[in-house]
């Protein structure tokens, strides 16, 4: 069994709650706010810490109590923080979120994220059977770096593009699993999917995209569920009917729980359907950090 070794953004996230969000240029009164440990790296490598993986973060805080707050968070869900340095001079990274009805916003300031380098990357050793993962919330070079060192360890990698922003086929071609939203695949593939694709059109999104047929790519649908798309046959994880609060997160609840499973040794179909149980739990919880799920309450499910 191998480890999960996760290089990305640790935020704390701002979190206000509304009845509804304002509309540009609008003022609403909010109900609460809220301070939820987040940032995409931090949250996949809660989710894999949670699901009992042994997992590694290589990342950067600010000196600043944001900063102290993280690292007590995340050490307090076992994960290696070894590699998770502090900045001379950036703040921690900050989200701030407006939720309402269950949906978000979300401005991110990188802060200290933006500092994650190569240096940091190489100090984590990697091994065969290992799962490497990030996004796209620290510099594409220290990802490229990173997937580098993964790929000459014999070591999985898994890359989540989100936020959506280009990357160029150097990167792509060092990524085993690619998992992103509809979102993200429409900017990608530079096709308008509209509000809710059909999996035929996901599908046919994805082959755009493809560049080597040994790869897979995962769509995450929200509620509807999960396509992956493997040596260019697609199948659909239909999504479980659940009453969600709060999707923040989610999405990295998903790459978090796959990533756990790989390194298990599990099937990419088997990986799906368990994160996508995963990620229908954390919806039903307040914040991103705090909301991922146990094997336990996974298996329980399942
Ligand atoms: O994916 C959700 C995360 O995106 C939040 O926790 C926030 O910090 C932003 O990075
Ligand atoms: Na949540």
């Amino acid at each position: 069994m191998g480890r999960v070794v996760v290089a990305g953004s640790i935020n704390m996230d701002v979190v206000a709650t509304a009845e509804r969000h304002p509309r540009i240029g609008e003022t609403v009164a909010g109900q609460s706010v809220m301070y939820f440990p987040g940032g995409k790296g931090a949250n996949q490598a809660v989710s894999a810490a949670k699901l009992g993986t042994p997992t590694a973060l290589i990342g950067r805080l600010g000196r600043d109590a944001f900063g102290e707050q993280l690292r007590a968070f995340l050490a307090g869900q076992g994960i290696d923080l070894s590699a998770v340095k502090d900045s001379a001079s950036a703040s921690t990274g900050t989200a701030i979120i407006t939720l309402a009805n269950a949906d978000n916003t979300i401005v991110v300031i990188p802060g200290a994220n933006a500092e994650v380098s190569a240096d940091d990357v190489a100090q984590v050793a990697l091994a065969a059977g290992d799962v490497a993962v990030s996004q796209f919330e620290i510099p594409q070079a220290t990802i490229a770096s990173f997937f580098q060192r993964a790929k000459a360890a014999g070591a999985t990698t898994i890359l989540n593009p989100a936020p959506a922003s280009a990357f160029d086929g150097a990167l792509f071609a060092l990524v085993d699993v690619l998992v992103l939203n509809e979102t993200e695949l429409g900017f990608l593939a530079g096709v308008d999917l509209g509000d809710a694709p059909s999996p035929q059109q996901v599908t046919e999104a994805v082959k755009a995209l493809i560049p080597r047929r040994d790869q897979t790519i995962c769509v995450t649908l929200g509620a509807r569920g999960a396509i992956a798309v493997c040596r260019g046959d697609g199948r659909l994880v239909e999504g479980r009917a659940v009453k969600a609060v709060d999707t923040t997160g989610a999405g990295d609840c998903f790459v978090g729980a796959l990533a756990a499973r790989l390194s298990q040794g599990g099937a990419i179909a088997d990986a799906i359907a368990y994160a996508n149980v995963a990620a229908s739990i954390s919806v039903q919880r307040m914040g991103a950090g705090p909301s991922m799920p146990t094997a336990e309450e996974v298996r329980a499910l399942l």
